[in-house]
């Protein structure tokens, strides 16, 4: 309902996940009111892919992502045009599928280790569990033994204060608020900058480090080393640390919060958790899983996927640089655009019974006929996901390295409250671990 003056915030404050799958009953273009401002959403796989795709280089990334700049700084999520692309081609090469092998292991051991303060009966808060396994893991493979404990400290100082300041500069009523000027500023520097300060400076160190004592096999030796094929073009420091800040926050949450969900819609469906226990006892017999088990996982993979449609990136947008039309509509510079994943994912026109949680509807023969871009999780276009293929190692790995060994049974009467960002996430998550009856390694 459109509210004087409030426009459409208060829906979307109230059930933004209930309000975005509402707005395709308007059709595939429409236009809510965030405050007095509209904003257009459009809602079809054909206009969704003409924003990400056909004409992705007449938007940037839009009011929700310079807020978060002031967070994140010039990284790859937010930075646009030119620059954008001269990071993307120089951080690449860290995420090409024969680097990714070698994180795996890290992936396998994390995952591991993580399990040994687990035991039967004690009940575990999976997301809190996950937030760590997942941050673990990312700066294993982005810093390998000179991870160390006054870095990690700084980095959990500076993602917990952070947490909340990105929640709100990925709200969209928080940034249009903050665009019309509706919040008086302060003049206070944003919130983190002090725990920010002493992460860069702890960066910069390690950075400077690395510079003077040559090459490591992880992640941070890939970015200090990248160049144009003439060797011309590096990234400053300054540069790396902007795409360090980014990696911490981009390759943690929606990491964590995808293997929550999991957990969560197993412990709902038992059918399904049996058929991935099957298939986890046939080919992993109780050990941990590694890169070379990735072919044997078919279900574990689709117990994933399935996971992401029904529970992707909530909200998206771009904003348009140049007049450009899409579908019928013509945007003028400056206009934004919006669209949720969530929603696009729960269309029944793309998928039947769409609320339904079946992992086999990723069988290739269910699946061939679904469009191209029905499926976004990882986004599209050159904005695509840089994490993608090791998004889909590690999650397939750790959910079939826990599932091996162990049962997660909900705490009885506990039901999660979602929290909504971008990322839509289970605020907590009580389980009770139960012992899986097979051989261990
Ligand atoms: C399940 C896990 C993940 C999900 C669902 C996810 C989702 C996404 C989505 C939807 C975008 C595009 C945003 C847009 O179009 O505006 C994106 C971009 C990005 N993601 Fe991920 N991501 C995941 C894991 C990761 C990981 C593990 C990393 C790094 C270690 C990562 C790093 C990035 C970066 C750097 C970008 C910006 C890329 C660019 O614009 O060039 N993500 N992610």
């Amino acid at each position: 309902m459109r509210i004087p003056l409030l426009g459409h915030s208060v829906d979307l404050a109230r059930d933004p996940l209930g309000f975005t799958r509402s707005l395709r009953d308007r059709g595939e273009v429409t236009t809510i009111f965030i405050g007095p401002r509209p904003v257009l959403v459009v809602t079809s796989v054909d206009l969704i892919r003409a924003v990400l795709v056909t004409e992705a280089r007449k938007f940037d990334k839009g009011a929700m992502f310079d807020e978060l700049r002031t967070h994140l700084g010039n990284g790859l999520v937010t930075s646009a045009g030119s620059f954008h692309r001269r990071q993307r081609r120089l951080a690449q090469p860290a995420f090409h599928w024969d680097r990714i092998s070698g994180y795996a292991d890290v992936m396998t051991a994390r995952t591991v280790d993580s399990l040994a303060s687990w035991s039967p009966g004690k009940p575990v808060e999976l997301t809190a569990h996950l937030n760590r396994l997942t941050l673990d893991v990312l700066l294993d493979v982005l810093f390998g033994s000179d991870r160390n404990a006054m870095l990690d400290k700084s980095i959990t100082a500076w993602l917990s204060i952070r947490q909340k300041a990105t929640k709100r500069a990925l709200s969209p009523v928080a940034a249009w608020v903050d665009r019309l000027r509706l919040r008086r500023e302060s003049g206070r520097p944003a919130a983190g900058q002090d725990e920010k300060a002493v992460l860069c400076a702890t960066l910069a160190e390690l950075i400077e480090r690395r510079r003077a004592g040559g090459d490591d096999d992880d992640l941070l030796s890939m970015l200090l080393s990248a160049n144009n094929d003439d060797g011309s073009e590096r990234m400053s420091n300054a540069e790396v640390c902007d795409e360090l800040l980014t990696m911490f926050v981009a390759g943690t949450g929606t990491m964590s919060a995808t293997l929550a969900w999991t957990w969560h819609e197993l412990s709902r469906h038992p059918e399904i958790e049996k058929h991935l226990h099957r298939e986890v006892d046939t080919v992993l017999m109780g050990r941990a899983a590694t890169i070379s088990d990735l072919p044997e996982l078919s279900y574990t993979r689709r117990v994933a996927q399935e996971v992401l449609r029904l529970h992707p990136v909530w909200l998206l947008m771009r904003r348009a640089l140049e007049p450009v039309a899409i579908g019928e509509i013509r945007l003028d510079p400056g206009d934004d655009v919006y669209f949720s994943p969530h929603a696009l994912h729960r269309d029944p026109a793309l998928y039947p019974a769409p609320e339904r949680f079946d992992p086999d509807r990723w069988l290739p023969e269910r699946s061939g006929d679904l469009p191209r871009f029905a499926y976004i999780p990882f986004g599209a276009g050159n904005r695509l996901c840089i994490g993608e293929g090791w998004a889909w190692t590690e999650l397939v790995i750790v959910i079939a390295t826990i599932a091996a060994r162990w049962r997660l049974v909900p705490e009885p009467g506990f039901r999660p409250k979602t929290r909504v960002g971008t990322v839509e996430r289970p605020h907590r998550l009580p389980m009770i671990p139960e012992a899986r009856g097979l051989p261990r390694d």
